[in-house]
C-alpha cells in the first residue's frame, strides 16, 4: 500500500489545520509559560519595579495583549503605563524617553520591523528594554536588557493563537508578582489570582468542549457580513483580538469595540440579525454590559455572549458558559472560543486559516 502522508500531515497531527492544532495545544503552552517563568519572573518583577514611565510596544495581536497588559499595570501595580504600537512609537517617542524609562516589546517571532525599531530607539535613549519573546535567539531577545518567554513552542499559523495566550499569561504573573514586590495589590487576593493562573490549562480544556457548537454557530452565521465584538475594561483586548482573528482568517469585516463606545456611533449599524459578540466576565462592569447588551437586542442584533450569569444568559441569543474565574484573568480563557469561531468561519468560507490572503506571519520589513 502507498504512503498517503506527506510531512506536513504528519506535523498537523492529525489536525486539518495547524492553526486549529494550536488551537488545541493551549492548554499545554500555557502550562509551559507558567512553569518556565515560576522560578524567574519575581526577580524580574524586581528589575523592573522602580520604573514609573513605562511604554508598551507591539503590533497586531502582540498589541492586544500590551493592552491587556494596561489593564493589569493599572489595577494591581497602580502604574499608567502607555501602549502604543511600535510604529507609531518608533516615530513619536524618541523626546520623550530616556533613562528611567522602561519600555516592554511584545512580539512573539522577536523580529517585526516596528516592533525592533522601538527596541532600538529605546536603546539608543538609555531606557530599559523588557521583551516578551516566543522564539528564542530572534532579534529582539538579543537587543533587550531582558527577557520573559512564552514557551508556547513554534506557531505555524500566521494568525496568532497560542502565542496570544502564553502572552497574557505571562504578563499576569509578572505584573502579580511586580504588584506583590510594590505591595500595591491585597496580598490575599494576589494569592488568589496566582493559584487561579495554575488552574488556566484546565479552564481552556473546558472551553475547548464548544468546539462543535461553535461550527454549528459558524454554519449560521457564515454569510453575515459584519461582526461586532464588544468588551469592557480587560475584555476590550478580548474584543479586539476577536474581530482580528475573524478578519485575518475569514476575510469578514469586524470591528472590535469598549462597549461604551457602541453608542458613539457603531450602533447606528446595528440592525437585525448583525452578529454582536459581548465578552461579559462577571466584575464590576458586567451591569454596564448587559445594558449595553440590551441596545443592541432593541435593534433585533444577534447577541453572542461569553460570561457566566445567569442575567447575561437571559438577554443572549446564544450563551457560552464560561468557567468561574478572575475577571482579570478571564481573556486567557475568554479568547479560546473566539479563535474557534473564527477558524470554523474561514474554513467553512472556503479559505486556508493557515495562510491568509496578503498576511505574513512575520511582517519584516515596514
Ligand atoms: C503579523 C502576524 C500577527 C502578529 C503580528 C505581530 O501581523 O500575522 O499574527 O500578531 O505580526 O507579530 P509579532 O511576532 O511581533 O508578535
Amino acid at each position: 500500500q502507498e504512503i498517503t502522508w506527506t510531512l506536513e500531515m504528519a506535523e498537523k497531527q492529525g489536525f486539518p489545520h495547524f492553526m486549529l492544532k494550536e488551537i488545541y495545544e493551549q492548554p499545554n503552552a500555557v502550562r509551559e509559560a507558567i512553569y518556565g517563568n515560576a522560578e524567574t519572573i519575581a526577580r524580574i518583577a524586581e528589575e523592573i519595579a522602580n520604573y514609573e514611565k513605562i511604554f508598551i510596544v507591539a503590533m497586531g495581536t502582540s498589541y492586544h495583549a500590551a493592552l491587556y497588559a494596561k489593564y493589569l499595570f493599572q489595577r494591581l501595580a497602580k502604574r499608567v503605563p502607555i501602549v502604543e504600537e511600535a510604529s507609531e512609537f518608533r516615530y513619536e517617542a524618541e523626546e520623550l524617553i530616556d533613562d528611567k524609562t522602561l519600555v516592554i516589546a511584545i512580539t512573539q517571532s522577536g523580529e517585526t520591523a516596528d516592533t525592533l525599531a522601538a527596541i532600538k530607539l529605546a536603546k539608543k535613549k538609555g531606557a530599559k528594554v523588557l521583551s516578551i519573546v516566543n522564539v528564542v535567539g530572534s532579534m529582539a531577545t538579543r537587543l533587550s536588557d531582558l527577557v520573559v518567554y512564552t514557551f508556547a513552542g513554534p506557531e505555524i499559523g500566521v494568525a496568532a493563537t497560542k502565542t496570544y495566550t502564553t502572552q497574557l499569561t505571562v504578563l499576569a504573573m509578572l505584573i502579580t508578582a511586580l504588584a506583590r514586590h510594590l505591595r500595591t495589590a491585597d496580598e490575599r487576593y494576589l494569592t488568589q489570582l496566582e493559584e487561579q493562573l495554575t488552574q488556566l490549562p484546565s479552564f481552556i480544556e473546558e472551553v475547548l468542549e464548544y468546539d462543535g457548537e461553535l461550527k454549528k454557530l459558524a454554519e449560521e452565521l457564515k454569510d453575515r457580513k459584519d461582526f461586532f465584538y464588544i468588551g469592557r475594561g480587560v475584555s476590550v483586548p478580548t474584543a479586539l483580538e476577536g474581530a482580528l482573528k475573524l478578519k485575518e482568517i475569514s476575510y469578514i469585516h469586524a470591528e472590535g469595540l469598549s462597549a461604551g463606545e457602541l453608542k458613539h456611533g457603531p450602533l447606528a449599524l446595528i440592525e437585525e440579525g448583525v452578529p454582536v459578540v459581548a465578552v461579559a466576565p462577571n466584575g464590576k462592569l458586567l451591569e454596564k454590559m448587559i445594558s449595553n447588551i440590551k441596545e443592541v437586542n432593541a435593534r433585533k442584533g444577534f447577541i453572542i455572549s461569553l460570561g457566566d450569569s445567569d442575567e447575561l444568559s437571559k438577554v443572549s441569543d446564544v450563551f457560552l458558559k464560561m468557567p468561574k474565574i478572575d475577571e482579570l484573568l478571564s481573556p486567557v480563557v475568554y479568547v479560546v472560543p473566539l479563535q474557534i469561531l473564527a477558524y470554523h468561519l474561514a474554513v467553512l468560507r472556503g479559505n486556508d486559516p493557515d495562510k491568509p490572503r496578503n498576511l505574513a506571519k512575520s511582517v519584516t520589513v515596514e
